[in-house]
Parts: structure tokens; sequence; C-alpha cells
């Protein structure tokens, strides 16, 4: 696996690619990510994978300088899984300004959800995004659900800016009790860790409610609430949304996602999952 750390040297090697599928990550990776690279692998002639923990997608007092950073291990990881590159840049070389003056701006859809808590974050990640994509230049590029609405955000984004990447969504990674594989899973405690598939359970009754008929979304959106609340959570929100815009669902929809964010001691958990009936 060649390792790149300049933009020019990423653009030339990408000339001599042929079919490139990429994979964009922050590192500290797990199997989650390992079913991005799978998925990519399956799709392209060569792997790119990058490691780039984005400031710019962070908030004030989040994890920024917490976030782990894992380089050996990762290399290690994408290496046993037949990547071809890993694009690894420094800070400076992603952003050559003093100042970034000219940032994507994502539609309203980024001050709702997971942005009404992290203001900013979805213009940090469409953002580098586009960055990414404009050095690494990729046929297609693969995004998980977990982080179903960053892979609305940039889905738009290409629609609406007519750029030829194709954007593979790759379903969530689960450990056996559900949990949705994170990279934060890495802060709880064990105690934490036993507690957290709740989310994933929580979200598994919306599911099961909603294929039974239910049209109340309200009442099972509640009923999560209250139940993450009383083991302790602090919730951010729990909401049926329209899974193809996530935009507020009606009843009779069809195409739907329930998503959830909370706050398990001092990490924040994120899970969905599509249901369609
Ligand atoms: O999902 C992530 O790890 C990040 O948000 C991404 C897409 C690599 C952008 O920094």
């Amino acid at each position: 696996m060649e390792i790149i750390r300049t933009v020019a040297e990423m653009r030339a090697w990408r000339k001599q690619a042929g079919k490139l599928a990429f994979v964009p990550t922050m590192g500290n990776l797990h199997e989650g990510h390992l079913k991005l690279v799978a998925a990519a692998r399956a799709r392209a002639e060569k792997v790119v994978v990058s490691i780039f923990v984005n400031r710019l997608q962070f908030g004030q007092g989040e994890d920024f300088d917490a976030y782990p950073r894992t380089f050996d291990a990762d290399c290690a990881k994408l290496a046993a899984a037949g990547v071809d590159a890993l694009f690894f840049p420094t800070e400076r070389e992603l952003y050559p300004r003093v100042r970034q003056d000219f940032n994507v701006e994502p539609p309203h859809i980024q001050d709702e959800l997971c942005g009404a808590f992290r203001p900013g974050h979805f213009r940090g990640v469409a953002t580098v995004v586009t960055k990414l994509f404009n050095i690494v230049q990729p046929d297609l590029a693969c995004f998980g659900k977990k982080d179903y609405q960053q892979l609305h955000v940039i889905q738009a984004m290409i629609a609406d800016l007519n750029s030829p990447i194709e954007i593979v969504p790759v379903d969530t990674g689960r450990a056996a009790d559900g949990l949705a594989l994170s990279s934060r899973n890495g802060y709880l405690s064990a105690e934490e860790r036993a507690e957290a598939p709740r989310l994933y359970r929580n979200l598994s009754m919306i599911r099961d409610g909603l294929l039974s008929g239910s049209q109340d979304y309200a009442a099972l959106e509640n009923a999560a609430r209250e139940d993450l609340a009383a083991a302790g959570w602090t919730v951010d929100y729990v909401e049926v949304r329209q899974a193809d815009t996530l935009e507020i669902a009606h009843a009779g929809e069809k195409r739907l996602v329930a998503l959830a964010a909370a706050r398990l001691g001092k990490t924040r958990l994120i899970d969905n999952i599509e249901v369609f009936r």
C-alpha cells in the first residue's frame, strides 16, 4: 500500500489508477470501515482510503483533540484489506491558507437532527469531502449508512452540483448485540458499553411499530425517548423522517427512517434504521 501525503502526489497517482473507488475516513478504523473498503474493492480496479481528522467539522468543546489517532494500526488493517493507496495529508496540506473563506454550504437540513446539536458540522463535512473529491478524483466513493444525515448531505451535494462521482451507501456494521460500530464506542466504559445497545433496541421497536402499521410517529418517538432517559441517557433526538429526503414524515409515508442521537455519559452515539413498508 502506498502512503501519499501531498496533494500533488495524490493527483499524479490518480492519473494511472484506472477505475478508482474512494473511502474517506478520520482513521481509528474498525470493521465498519472495512465494510466500506470491501464495497469499494468490489466496484473498482483501485481503492484509495483517506485518513484526515477534519477540524472544520468539530464544534467548540467537541472531541477534536481527543479523537483517537491510530495511524500504525490503521495502516496494518488497510494493507491487509488490499487497499492500494492511503492518502494521509497534514492539515496544512489540505487547508493551505490560514483562513478557509470558501465553504460548501448545505441546505436547511444542516440545521436539523444532528445539525441542530452540532452547528456547522455538515458545512465542515461537505467542505472537506469536496476538497478530498477534488484531490482524489474518484469514480465512486463509499459512505456508511450509520451517518445517515451525512450520507444524505453528500448525495444532495453531488446531485445539486452535477458531480460525476457515484456515491455508494453501505449498510451499518453492527456488533453482535446490535450496537452500531463507531470510533466513538472506544470512549465507553465497560458499564456504558453494556448499556449502549439500548439505542438500537429502541430504534428496532420503532421499526416494528411502523411495520405493524402505526402512523403515530410521535408516540413511537416519545416511547423511545422516555426509555432512554429513564436509563440515564441524555437524548438529543429520536425522530421518524422520510428516508429519501430526511424531511418531516407524514402519516401514510412508505419509505421511512428512524434516527436517534443520545449521550451515554460523555459519549454521543447515533444510529438509525430504514423502514420500507
Ligand atoms: O464520516 C467520517 O468519517 C467523516 O465525516 C468524513 C466523511 C471522513 C469527512 O471528514
